[in-house]
């Protein structure tokens, strides 16, 4: 489904974007790889098939305004091109209370998990532009969707603008074959989740399916938005959340 594409891949150190990387990797796509923490990008692509000819790495914070430009420019420099962005990266931060949140923790978050997608497809557009068109993809979730949760604000603000974000890009480049598409994963098992199993299981228990995702099940999706299978999916908030929109009890 994505051979020969390129596709940049945030947050690809651990979880879903890690689990991406396998997935797009096997699929036969060439990766660039980012997140702050280098050596668990090489721990990923040492793990990938045919790692040394297809994968570049970019170690860099998405919170730095020249995070995007650089990591488009490895995708260009290093395979003529890119086709597809997997904007993934993300980070709950420190969860409590609005009346208790400081302004420097809403900033970060928000620089985090929204800033950072602006700034992303302010790059990766151009890019896909001279390559006849691309797919973005930002990961959102169901956190100020379909369910608030307590302690969450900056995260669920943050992730709820993407949305916004990805309807207004879908109608300013639909037209240039650029598709533009939020997921938003349900609760799944990964660092972020952390492994207590009494919050894995509150956690499971507001889905339909009575679980937590695997970071897989999460990367099919983004495969789905990135390839060609999703080709007339734009503007797009992709549930991928195991009914956990639907479950009252
Ligand atoms: N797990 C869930 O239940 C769940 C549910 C819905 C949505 N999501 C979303 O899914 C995405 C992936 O999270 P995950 O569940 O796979 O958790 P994870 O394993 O903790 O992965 C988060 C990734 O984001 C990267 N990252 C965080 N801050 C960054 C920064 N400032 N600059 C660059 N990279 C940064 C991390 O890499 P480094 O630390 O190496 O930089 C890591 O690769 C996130 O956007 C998250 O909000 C998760």
């Amino acid at each position: 489904m994505l051979h020969g594409k390129t596709i940049l891949i945030t947050g690809a150190s651990s979880g879903i974007g890690a689990a991406a990387a396998k997935l797009f990797a096997e699929a036969g796509a060439n990766l660039v790889l980012a997140a702050r923490r280098k050596e668990r990008l090489e721990e990923v692509r040492a793990s990938l098939p045919e790692a040394a000819n297809r994968i570049a790495i970019f170690a860099g914070d998405v919170t730095d305004p020249e995070f995007s430009k650089a990591s488009v420019d490895v995708a260009i420099e290093t395979f003529g091109g890119l086709d597809g962005a997997f904007n993934n990266a993300g980070t709950l931060g420190d969860m409590g209370p609005v009346s208790e949140m400081n302004l420097d923790t809403w900033n970060h978050v928000v620089a985090t998990n929204l800033t950072s997608a602006f700034l992303a497809a302010k790059y990766q557009v151009p890019a896909m532009r001279t390559v006849g068109g691309g797919s973005i993809v930002f990961t959102s979730t169901f956190v100020g969707h379909t369910i608030g949760l307590p302690g969450m604000a900056a995260y669920a603000a943050a992730k709820a603008g993407l949305i916004g974000l990805t309807q207004v890009l879908a109608v300013e480049h639909g037209a240039e074959n650029i598709r533009v598409n939020a997921l938003l994963p349900g609760g799944t098992k990964t660092e972020m989740a952390g492994d207590d199993p009494a919050f894995h299981e509150y956690i499971a228990g507001l889905h339909a399916l009575k679980r937590m995702a695997q970071p897989e099940e999460i990367a099919r999706a983004a495969m789905f938005l990135l390839s060609d299978a999703g080709s007339f999916v734009t503007g797009a908030a992709m549930l991928c959340d195991g009914g956990n929109s639907i479950t009252k009890a």
